[in-house]
């Protein structure tokens, strides 16, 4: 029997086996570029991010300090600016500190560079962004994340994390709905 989600077959876009191995060198990279022993403060942007998030963070290994965002953004046509409303900030103190903003996905890039610019304003030392996934061609702001694990084309995901109203978020590979 194949998997469906709202009676929709889906098919393995990535294994968990390569979400896994790809968790490792991605963190490696992360490292060497952000002051291999200094603190980082890990945000995580729910609730697509929660499986990589706690999956990345222990691949970074020690002296990390972890805080949650939980955003609805709305595209502001007057003003062409993306606003974002928190339903829940950070509570560290982020000033001075090495940030790693992480989110399971960059599609317009919006809800990420309104993140990044509300983040830069509370001045930390240095403000680097990760994405799981890139799906560039989507791409409506000008905006790249620092660190990706896969781009990936424009097709509709689930699993690790990811949901198709709200359903799906617990598979452990990444799959596209057919
Ligand atoms: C998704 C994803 C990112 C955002 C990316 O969140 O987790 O936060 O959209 O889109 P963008 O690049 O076009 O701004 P979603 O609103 O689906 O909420 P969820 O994380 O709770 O599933």
């Amino acid at each position: 029997m194949s998997l469906r989600i709202k009676n929709k077959e889906l098919e393995i876009l990535i294994p968990e086996s390569n979400i896994k191995s790809r968790l490792k060198s991605l963190a490696d990279e992360i490292r060497k570029e952000m002051n291999k022993n200094e603190e980082i403060i890990a945000i995580g942007i729910l609730k697509g991010s929660f499986i990589f998030f706690a999956d990345l963070v222990r691949e970074l290994g020690s002296n990390i300090k972890i805080d949650f965002v939980v955003v609805s953004s709305y595209f502001d046509k007057m003003e062409s600016s993306q606003n974002i409303v928190f339903k829940k900030d950070i509570e560290v103190d982020i000033k001075g500190k090495n940030v790693l903003l992480i989110d399971d996905i960059i599609d317009t890039g919006r809800t990420l560079k309104a993140l990044v610019e509300y983040f830069q304003k509370k001045n930390p030392k240095n403000l680097k962004t990760c994405v799981l996934l890139d799906k560039k061609e989507r791409r409506e702001v000008n905006y790249d994340a620092d660190f990706v694990g896969f781009e990936i084309p424009d097709k509709f995901v689930v699993g690790y994390g990811l949901d198709w109203g709200e359903e799906g978020r617990t598979l452990k590979d990444i799959y596209f709905v057919k």
